[in-house]
């Protein structure tokens, strides 16, 4: 099994903690893992290039590319996140804007329909379900089909911290998770709304109503 891991902070606090205690329930010996932080990828330009032309022309593609071949040739994709200020780090969002011209809007991947995701977020008091709900949507939008989402209220702001109850709770929780993934993991694919979403953008593609770039690609895949 192949597994993608997406820090959207370079620390190592409460939310990488709370990964690695998801990791150890959710790997094995024989897994390949690839794990990423996404710091240092500058904000999106708004240039269009990805969308409109080719996504090899974006001008960070020497940082993001890895990280999204990666992603392409995972199984299991986790993306983490602390929680700043009721969402996601900015960092995790820049990563994701890079990500556009894969929304299923426009050029999806069709292999995500066979993959799993895990979210993961820590927050002091409330907001870890909101950053989740963050990811989960973006993934939804790429076409991963589902999301499993770990979030934790640690009560402080370092790792050192957090009281071991606290610290208990969330390894029974993340250990649930890896269990689930674990036994779904074959079986993933399209829900009914995901299908008429994508049933949609195909309609919206076949009718013109996109970018030429997008409609080739749709043909090119003989989804239209
Ligand atoms: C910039 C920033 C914004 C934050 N916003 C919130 C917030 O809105 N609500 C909250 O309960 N905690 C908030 N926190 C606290 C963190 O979410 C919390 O301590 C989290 O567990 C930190 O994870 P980390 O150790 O992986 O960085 C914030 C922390 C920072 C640094």
């Amino acid at each position: 099994m192949k597994i993608t891991i997406l820090h959207g902070q370079k620390h190592h606090g409460s939310t990488w903690n709370t990964t690695l205690l998801l990791l150890d329930h959710l790997i094995s010996a024989d897994d390949e893992c690839n794990e990423f932080f996404v710091n240092d990828i500058p904000n999106c330009i708004g240039c269009f290039t990805c969308i409109l032309e080719d996504e090899e022309k974006c001008p960070h593609r020497s940082l993001t590319k890895p990280i999204i071949q990666a992603i392409e040739q995972s199984d299991i994709l986790i993306v983490a996140t602390p929680n700043y200020c009721m969402g996601m780090t900015g960092q995790l969002k820049t990563f994701f804007d890079h990500m556009a011209y894969r929304w299923m809007s426009h050029r999806p991947l069709g292999e995500m329909r066979s993959k799993l995701a895990i979210a993961v977020s820590t927050t002091a008091g409330v907001g870890a379900g909101v950053a989740t709900k963050q990811i989960a949507k973006q993934l939804f939008w790429w076409g991963i089909p589902k999301v499993y989402r770990l979030n934790s209220a640690v009560a402080a702001s370092k790792w050192d911290d957090v009281k071991p109850k606290i610290k208990l709770s969330i390894e029974q929780k993340a250990m649930k998770i890896a269990k689930k993934v674990k036994k779904n993991r074959r079986k993933a694919g399209r829900g009914l709304y995901q299908k008429f979403i994508f049933k949609m953008m195909g309609i919206i593609q076949k009718k013109g109503l996109g970018t030429p770039k997008d409609a080739s690609y749709w043909k090119e895949q003989g989804w239209i």
